[in-house]
C-alpha cells in the first residue's frame, strides 16, 4: 500500500493534520496505537486560541464547537486572594478565546475524519518508521498480529511526548532541551457551576490554583501539589477545602461544589526537540515540545505545528514547491519556543517554589506586582494568552 503521507498518533495534532490534507484532497493514513474509546476518553485541556478555532472552521468540524463553546474576553488573576481582571479583548484590539474540552475536539474530528472515508487504524501496534531520509520512507505495524506495511512520501509523528517519531531522528541530529518543575498540578472534573465568567488563575501562599470550566454545569479546577504526592492523599472534601482557601476568603463562596467524577495529578514540565524535521519525517504537537498547563498552549501549539505542515504538505503535491517543507522546522520552533517562553513566565510567575523569602522568591513576587499594574504588563500576557499570530 502506498498512501502520500502517514500519520502516527490520533490526538489533536494528527487528527488536524489529517483533516487539513483531506479538505485539499492530500490522503493520509492515521496509525493510533489506543483504542477510540481510550482516545476519546482522555482528559485534556480546554482553552483554544483563536487561529485554533479558524482551524477547526476551515475543515467545517466546528458545529458543536460553535454551539457548546464559550467565547471569554479575559482572565482573572488572584493573588492572596485579591482578584485582577485581564481585560485581553481590549488588551489585544478585540482577541478572545474559546472554551471547548480537547476532548471534545477529538471527538469532532475523530467522527469528521470517518465521516469523510478516513483511514483511521486504532490498535496499530509495534509502529516502526523506515528510510526517513530517502524519498520512499516506510512504516511498519501490527494490528491483530498481523504485519503491515505502507510505503509513503511523507511522515508526519503527532505521536506524543512518549511517541516513535522523536526516537526515529538519528540522535547526532536530535538536541533536547527540558524543564522539569519540582510541583504537580492535581485536577479534578466535576458536576458543578463554574466559580467565575471567566478563569481565575490563583497565586497564593499556599500554592497556585486554577478555576476553569467545561460548560456551564461542569468544571475542572487544579490546585499546586507537591511532586510525590498522590491521588489517595486528596478527598473531594480536602480538594474543594484547598481551593477555596487559595482563592482567599472573599472569593472562598464563589466554589461551587459538586460530584467530583475525574481527578487525576500530571507533573509540568517544559520540553522541546529541535529539530522538527529529518528527510521526510516531520515531528508535530506533543512528539515535538510540551509546556506547562498554566499558559493553556499544549493544544494551540499542536494546531499551529500542523497548520504549517499542512500549508507545507499542499505546497509540495500541489504546486511541487518544497520551500515551506524546507522551511517546516525552523517556521514552527519558532513560534514553539515563544510560547514555551511564555508558558514558563506563567508557571515561574504563578506557582510557589517554597522560596519566598529568597532573592528569586521576591523578584516573583515583584514580576506579579509590575504585569498587575502595568498597561504593558497586561497587555504583554494578553498577547501570549490569545496566542501569537500565525
Ligand atoms: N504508535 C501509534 N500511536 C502512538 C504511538 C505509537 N508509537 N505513541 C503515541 N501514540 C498516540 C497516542 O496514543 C496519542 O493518541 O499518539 C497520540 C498523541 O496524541 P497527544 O499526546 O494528544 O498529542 P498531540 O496530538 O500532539 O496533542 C497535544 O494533547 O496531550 C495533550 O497536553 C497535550 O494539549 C496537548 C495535546
Ligand atoms: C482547563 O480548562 O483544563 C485549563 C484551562 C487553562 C489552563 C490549563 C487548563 O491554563
Amino acid at each position: 500500500m502506498h498512501v502520500p503521507v502517514v500519520i502516527i498518533g490520533s490526538g489533536p495534532a494528527g487528527l488536524l493534520l489529517s483533516h487539513l490534507l483531506h479538505v485539499r484532497g492530500i490522503d493520509s493514513v492515521i496509525l493510533e496505537r489506543k483504542s477510540r474509546d481510550y482516545v476519546e476518553s482522555r482528559i485534556r485541556a480546554g482553552v483554544l486560541e483563536m487561529g485554533t478555532v479558524g482551524l477547526m472552521r476551515d475543515v467545517g468540524v466546528d458545529a458543536r464547537m460553535n454551539a457548546e463553546g464559550i467565547l471569554h474576553d479575559g482572565i482573572y488573576i488572584s493573588v492572596e486572594g485579591k482578584r485582577h481582571h485581564i481585560d485581553m479583548k481590549s488588551l489585544t484590539g478585540g482577541q478572545t478565546v474559546m472554551i471547548y474540552g480537547q476532548t471534545e475536539l477529538t471527538k469532532d474530528l475523530i467522527a469528521a475524519r470517518l465521516a469523510h472515508g478516513g483511514d483511521i487504524v486504532f490498535g496499530a501496534e509495534d509502529v516502526s518508521l523506515h528510510d526517513v531520509e530517502s524519498d520512499r520512507p516506510g512504516v511498519r505495524y501490527f494490528k491483530d498480529g498481523t504485519e503491515y506495511r505502507i510505503t509513503c512520501d511523507y511522515i508526519a509523528a503527532c505521536d506524543g511526548y512518549h511517541g516513535v517519531g522523536r526516537q526515529t531522528m538519528p540522535k547526532e541530529t536530535l538536541k533536547t532541551f527540558e524543564r522539569v518543575y519540582p510541583f504537580g498540578w492535581l485536577g479534578v472534573l466535576a458536576k458543578a457551576r463554574p466559580a467565575a465568567d471567566e478563569l481565575i488563575y490563583a497565586s497564593h501562599s499556599r500554592g497556585f490554583a486554577l478555576c476553569s470550566m467545561r460548560s456551564q454545569t461542569v468544571v475542572r479546577h487544579y490546585v499546586q501539589v507537591p511532586i510525590d504526592d498522590k491521588i489517595e492523599d486528596w478527598s473531594d472534601d480536602r480538594f474543594w477545602h484547598e481551593l477555596r482557601l487559595r482563592l482567599g476568603a472573599e472569593d472562598a463562596d464563589l466554589v461551587n461544589e459538586g460530584e467530583v467524577f475525574e481527578k487525576s495529578i500530571a507533573p509540568l514540565r517544559s520540553f522541546v526537540a529541535e529539530p522538527m524535521a529529518h528527510g521526510r519525517l516531520f515531528l508535530a504537537g506533543d512528539a515535538a515540545h510540551i509546556v506547562p498547563p498554566t499558559g493553556a498552549k499544549g493544544l494551540n501549539l499542536a494546531a499551529s505545528d500542523v497548520h504549517y505542515l499542512s500549508r507545507a504538505l499542499v505546497a509540495r503535491f500541489k504546486d511541487n514547491d518544497d520551500t515551506l517543507l524546507a522551511g517546516y522546522g525552523v517556521t514552527a520552533t519558532a513560534r514553539v519556543w515563544k510560547a514555551e517562553r511564555f508558558s514558563w513566565w506563567m508557571t515561574s510567575m504563578l506557582h510557589r517554589f517554597g522560596d519566598e523569602n529568597s532573592f528569586d522568591g521576591r523578584v516573583r513576587q515583584a514580576e506579579l506586582d509590575y504585569v498587575l499594574s502595568s498597561q504593558a504588563g497586561k497587555t504583554m500576557l494578553a498577547e501570549n494568552y490569545v496566542g501569537l499570530p500565525y
